[in-house]
């Protein structure tokens, strides 16, 4: 049920309605080089996925994109793996106090899993303070709610409503999360920072992967910022 995308990589489109939208969501799943799983956007664990974890090794870090995306089913996790660690996204505690978390992700990478992975947090919006991270093995960016991408294979009802919130073939945030940026140079120099990322893949939070060229896609979908 894990799709294998890059070299210790892989991804489950898990569906996710929001608003009576299917929307679908994107965990992935990164193989360190210590063998210890890294999973960004936990999926429900159904035997089904933790069979298929447990074909690629022991899941060692659970991260969210942001407080709001990706925190889901956390708790199944903690239970399942004893020597798991929960990272929040800052401002997941609070929202999240149900949950005892073992880091809060900031601008740099833990050294566990800093070899294979960077870290970048998104900060300059007034309620989404999401963290932007890259697979350097497999130069991918993966991303949350600032990364939508709506392409074919989504339902007609969604592909109008991600034009009209201006994700139709486009990565970038929907139209609502760009009117509350609070901060518009800080969130600015964000997303110049991931930019100076060497990533050819995206993994976005909602939506369709791209394979390739995925810097460019990120430039023309952030024009508006720029
Ligand atoms: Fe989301």
């Amino acid at each position: 049920m894990l799709e294998q995308q890059g070299p210790q990589l892989w991804t489950y489109a898990e569906p996710l309605e929001f608003c009576t939208v299917e929307l679908g969501r994107i965990m992935t799943v990164i193989r360190l080089s210590s063998g210890e799983l890294f999973v960004q956007s936990p999926a429900e664990l159904t035997p089904e996925l933790k069979a298929a974890f447990d074909d690629l090794g022991e899941v060692r870090f659970v991260a969210p994109a942001s407080k709001l995306h990706g925190h889901l089913y956390m708790e199944q996790y903690r239970a399942a793996y004893p020597d798991v660690e929960l990272l929040a996204a800052p401002g997941l505690a609070a929202r999240r106090t149900d949950l005892q978390f073992d880091h809060v992700l900031g601008g740099t990478p833990d050294p566990r899993w800093g070899t294979d992975i960077d870290q970048v947090v998104v900060a300059g919006h007034r309620w989404l303070t999401e963290v932007a991270f890259f697979h350097r093995p497999s130069r991918t960016l993966i991303l949350g709610d600032i990364g939508f991408h709506i392409g074919d294979d989504s339902p007609l009802r969604t592909r109008l409503i991600a034009r009209a919130l201006r994700v139709r073939n486009q990565l970038g945030p929907p139209v609502e999360l760009r009117l509350t940026i609070a901060n518009e140079a800080t969130f600015r120099r964000s997303i110049r920072a991931i930019l100076a990322w060497e990533f050819d893949r995206v993994i976005p939070g909602h939506g369709e992967i791209i394979d390739t060229n995925g810097r460019q896609a990120l430039l023309e979908g952030y024009d508006w910022l720029f």
